[in-house]
């Protein structure tokens, strides 16, 4: 007889094939990646993985969603460090689906870390959106930074509060999204440990964190506005018995919605008496418009997620005391301008980005971006210069999202080259790779149009090119960063 995982014995009542829900969570799945669209198309990006030898396929239910073979480590690819696309299971990007953000919506992310849907989400609301990035903790948030660094994200603020007491005002976002802490019973990270079982004091505390926060996203979300409620684990308590407490205490102001997703094969939320529930009581029927999936129905990890509409009439604008500090270009013209002349940038390189001063460096913002001012904001757009001064090295940030408008210092790679300034080695240049005319040792990397990063040429003008790529997106950190989990 097969060896039945300890933590699934409670839902023996609850699936109707646990034999094979045990199977599931045994067997590996296919690596998924989520496509940075505002860099590549999916089809551009599945023939660059198809040239490699990995037989990509786009997932046919999320168009920017691409499946690899099971043999595709996704943090190993030239691509991943061009910030082409990030590594996100399949089922984890369900939620920010259901979401729905559209273009120059400001949304929330109240458990953004470590930033795979915020990453999404910036996606879909494009370069006139917001993306508030929130997390209780800050060292998490770091890893949403450096993803929005790679993926050439200008438009995300990141804050570091408890969700449960977010202090802007009610009605300050246009949707909110509760990727909520839990025991992550269906994720990847914990299909590797068959053993584990849920401490239920553990499940009792975290069940009051999902309610607070849930209540809280509620409340900052506008009429008219959407919620999603998600967590990657399969516990009733935590996912329907959460919705249909939170839903009970806000009364008519919010009302599960009815969604689906072709393509994806999800089941509905539990209803009734399922023996697991919170106080025993029966769960509504309209909680089956709450969305689950099981990995052995829909092939993925396992995911909960629940679309929540907050009722009323959108306001027509939003009222002053809700409205964020947009951000007002200061007069760096000065750096702006040598960047411009070094690498041959048009002004359109510029195009609704304004440059601000943080700290020591300096950081191109969406000119459309909100912040608010409190809390105040950990980080912001993507930083131009990390030092003052006439043109000081530009960042690897900077350099890959400016990359494709440069007509001056720029030079464009063979494979060989690229990996090796992925490597961090020395490049040597054949002879038609030199600049024509040199107005700096700095110079910009490209590899089939995409910018790879900064480098500089040899003091003696030798064809050689020093790798400027982060050390810590060379190595340990691009694979951690790169892991399929949530
Ligand atoms: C499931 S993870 C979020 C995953 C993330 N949404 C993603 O897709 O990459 C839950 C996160 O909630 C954060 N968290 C836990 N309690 C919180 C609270 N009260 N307020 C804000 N964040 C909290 C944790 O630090 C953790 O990063």
């Amino acid at each position: 007889m097969r060896h039945l995982r300890p933590g699934l014995e409670p839902y023996r009542s609850i699936v109707a094939d646990i034999e094979a829900l045990n199977d599931a969570l045994n067997a590996s799945r296919p690596p998924t990646v989520h496509v940075n669209t505002a860099r590549i198309g999916p089809p551009s990006l599945i023939e660059r993985f198809q040239s490699d030898g990995w037989r990509a396929e786009p997932l046919g239910w999320m168009p920017s969603g691409i499946r690899l073979p099971k043999v595709g480590s996704p943090g190993r690819h030239w691509a991943y460090r061009a910030g082409l696309y990030q590594g996100q299971e399949e089922a984890s990007m369900m939620p920010v689906a259901l979401l729905q953000p559209q273009p120059g919506e400001r949304v929330l992310d109240l458990c953004a870390a470590p930033g795979n849907k915020t990453a999404q989400i910036a996606l879909a609301v494009g370069p006139t959106g917001t993306t508030v990035a929130n997390d209780r903790d800050a060292h998490r948030l770091g890893v949403v930074r450096d993803t929005a660094l790679r993926l050439g994200l200008d438009r995300i603020v990141s804050v570091v509060h408890d969700g449960a007491t977010f202090p802007l005002p009610a009605g300050a976002f246009d949707r909110v999204l509760v990727d909520a802490p839990c025991t992550s019973e269906g994720s990847s990270k914990v299909s590797r440990d068959p053993d584990r079982v849920v401490d239920p004091g553990y499940r009792r505390w975290v069940m009051g964190q999902q309610k607070a926060l849930l209540r809280r996203a509620i409340d900052l979300c506008r009429p008219g506005g959407r919620v999603v409620y998600s967590t990657c684990t399969f516990c009733p308590d935590e996912n329907e018995g959460v919705v249909a407490a939170v839903l009970n205490d806000v009364g008519d102001r919010a009302r599960l919605a009815d969604v689906r997703l072709p393509g994806l094969r999800t089941s509905p939320g539990l209803t009734g008496t399922t023996g697991l529930s919170s106080g025993g009581r029966p769960l509504a029927p309209e909680l089956a418009r709450s969305v689950r999936l099981w990995p052995h129905i829909a092939g993925t990890g396992g995911f909960f997620a629940a679309a929540i509409d907050v009722l009323g009439e959108p306001p027509g604008q939003m009222p002053e005391r809700h409205r964020h500090r947009a951000f007002r270009d200061e007069d760096h013209g000065a750096l702006r301008a040598a960047y411009q002349d070094i690498f041959g940038l048009p002004d359109a390189a510029f195009d609704g980005r304004v440059l601000v001063a943080k700290g020591e460096a300096i950081v191109m913002v969406a000119r459309d971006l909100q912040a608010p001012s409190h809390p105040v904001p950990a980080t912001y757009g993507l930083p131009l210069a990390r030092a003052r001064g006439t043109a000081p090295k530009m960042t690897t940030a900077a350099a890959m999202a400016l990359a494709p408008f440069a007509s001056g210092n720029v030079i464009d790679l063979t494979a060989d080259q690229r990996d090796a300034f992925h490597a961090r080695r020395t490049i040597e240049l054949d002879n038609g790779q030199m600049p024509k005319s040199r107005k700096s040792r700095m110079v910009i990397l490209r590899y089939e149009g995409f910018g790879l990063g900064v480098g500089f040429l040899a003091r003696d003008g030798a064809p050689l090119v020093e790798s400027q790529f982060p050390r810590i997106w060379s190595s340990h950190k691009a694979r951690r960063n790169s892991g399929t989990h949530s």
